[in-house]
């Protein structure tokens, strides 16, 4: 038994996510710490809201809400969707926190007494009409070499060409409008990341298991050269930067937001007696630490936040693994948060129950490449996998308990006739499944389920318990008291996936549903519920849906 902490990148605070941000990181860390729950476990399973910066500043004064209120509602709002996906977070914190906001503090007092900051002086737009600093990326104008008229200060998206906002012709802010761009000299400190290369480079390359898009990400980065960065910003939302001369100033939001993985820590060993967060953070090779996170957060991951606890000369851990995500993709095109193309999780929580999500999209996971979501896709794989196959299974077997042995499991006979090695195959089946988890691979994990459900539905038909109860009604029964079991087994697999319909099907089995293990041996979970054990038929465990059910909610 080892002990995992499990970390979901952390969700930003700037509105309600779309199924996107739940496929590439919230979804598959859930699961896989199910996985590793069930089979026996220690596990830490931490996210939060990431709530500092200024597109937080931004959609605050858009809502007409002071940012600390704003953080505090949208943070009640995401953490509710969350538990209603079914997600099984130990704890769900805030990076506007007091803990983070301590631990930010002190880590950046010890890179700075170890000399890994540098004060340096930077020339960065301002602007008088609304009275602040504006970050590269809100300084919008005409783009010097395509005259796109929309580039931002940073880059622009139509020649992907990387700017400086001093380059942008009629510079604006893109906060207010206003053209009364200066650039004025400010005090910035920056986090020599040029430093780490080497510490940075043989620590990736000696991750030869990394997942081949997480580590192609991490080494690109290292092959242009790490960059010092700069860590803080002239804003007024964020943790305050403790150093004299930087008063009024704060530390740039991907400084303090991975640091909410580890504070995060501390407020769940805050909330209850004996929990330890050194014991996570600081366990050594006794801990095995992953983190899921899109593509687009891999460099953070892999350079900057590692770079940061290696300069704090803090006994914390690495990450061990880093699952990456590509995109997912609606209906040919992007999820875009900001024009509310695609699906919102709020939305799709309404519409559907968290197991149609959660299994299409672990079943479609964006792993090797991006994938395309589309309601038509959605609709056929759900009925089939869900309705057809796993709610098929269960309710043919236990409308047949029902009817034909009175809702008990019956004893007598011998399914030895039959001709499969039901037990076998299940252990077969289950000894991959538990790979493909191992691996990370989800796909794989959830093709492995549904082939154990398949299994089930053959068995059935093969032995036809309907057609043998008129001549052999005992070894009816065998074949019912195996399926029953069978049914079980399906259940148990399918419960980091699907875990409220898992869960359901198991109390209708008599089963504490609270404890689920795992069904390592198949032939003694073949015989896990003794005969006599009443049993009940679920209600509809998934219904048919149409694109109707889903549409309106895109
Ligand atoms: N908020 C970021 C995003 O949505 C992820 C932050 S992850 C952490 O892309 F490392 F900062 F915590
Ligand atoms: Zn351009």
């Amino acid at each position: 038994m080892a002990k995992f902490l499990i970390t979901g990148a952390l969700p930003y605070i700037n509105g309600v996510k779309h199924l996107g941000n739940l496929a590439g990181s919230l979804l598959p860390a859930d699961i896989h710490a199910r996985f590793r729950r069930q089979t026996g476990h220690e596990v830490l399973f931490l996210c939060g809201t990431d709530e500092h910066g200024t597109p937080a500043e931004l959609a605050a004064h858009a809502a007409g809400l002071p940012v600390a209120d704003y953080c505090a509602q949208q943070h009640t709002l995401q953490a509710d969707i969350y538990r209603r996906f079914g997600l099984s977070f130990d704890h769900f914190s805030r990076t506007s926190g007091a803990a983070n906001r301590a631990l930010t503090q002190d880590i950046f007092r010890r890179l700075d007494a170890a000399g890994w900051i540098d004060e340096r002086t930077i020339r960065q737009a301002y602007s008088p009409t609304d009275a602040r600093f504006l970050p590269d990326r809100y300084v919008v104008g005409t783009c010097p070499h395509c005259h796109n008229p929309g580039a931002r200060g940073d880059q622009c998206e139509s020649c992907t060409r990387v700017l400086d906002p001093r380059d942008l012709i009629a510079p604006r802010s893109a906060i207010s409008g206003a053209a009364d761009i200066e650039f004025r000299d400010t005090r910035h400190l920056f986090l020599r990341l040029s430093a780490f290369e080497g510490r940075l480079r043989s620590w990736v390359e000696s991750r030869s298991d990394w997942p081949v898009l997480v580590r192609s990400i991490a080494l690109k980065w290292l092959d242009e050269g790490l960059r010092d960065r700069c860590i803080t910003r002239d804003l007024s939302w964020g943790v305050p930067v403790p150093k004299s001369g930087f008063e009024g100033k704060v530390f740039y939001v991907w400084f303090d937001a991975p640091i909410g993985y580890i504070a995060a820590a501390v407020e769940w060993a805050e909330a209850a007696t004996g929990r330890d967060w050194r014991s996570w953070w600081e366990g050594g090779d006794g801990v095995r630490f992953i983190q899921f996170l899109g593509k687009d957060n891999v460099p953070f991951h892999t350079v900057s936040f590692p770079a940061t606890l290696l300069g704090s000369g803090l006994p914390l851990k690495l990450p061990d693994t880093i699952k990456g995500f590509n995109w997912l993709t609606f209906e040919g095109g992007k999820f875009s948060t900001s024009e509310r193309r695609g699906i919102f999780t709020d939305a799709a929580i309404a519409a559907l129950p968290a197991d149609y999500w959660r299994w299409w999209l672990a079943a479609n996971a964006p792993e090797s490449a991006d994938t395309d979501f589309t309601v038509d896709r959605f609709v056929a794989g759900v009925n089939k996998d869900l309705a057809d196959t796993f709610g098929n299974l269960v309710n043919r077997c236990l409308t047949f308990a029902a009817t034909r042995f009175d809702s008990t499991v019956p004893s007598g006979g011998t399914s030895s006739l039959v001709s499969r090695d039901l037990g076998r195959e299940l252990t077969t089946h289950v000894q991959q499944l538990r790979q493909h988890h191992e691996a990370l691979n989800f796909r794989k994990a959830a093709d492995e389920v549904r082939a154990i459900w398949r299994l089930g539905n053959a068995y059935l038909a093969e032995a036809a318990p309907w057609s043998v109860i008129k001549d052999d009604p005992a070894q009816a029964a065998a074949i019912v008291r195996l399926g029953i079991n069978f049914v079980r087994a399906a259940a148990l697999v399918a419960w980091p996936f699907i875990p409220t319909a898992a869960e359901e099907v198991l109390e209708c089995l008599g089963e504490d549903s609270s404890r689920v293990p795992w069904p390592e041996h198949g032939a003694q979970a073949l015989t896990a519920i003794p005969p006599g054990r009443r049993v009940r038929v679920p209600s509809l465990l998934f219904r048919k849906i149409a694109p109707t059910d889903v549409v309106a909610t895109a």
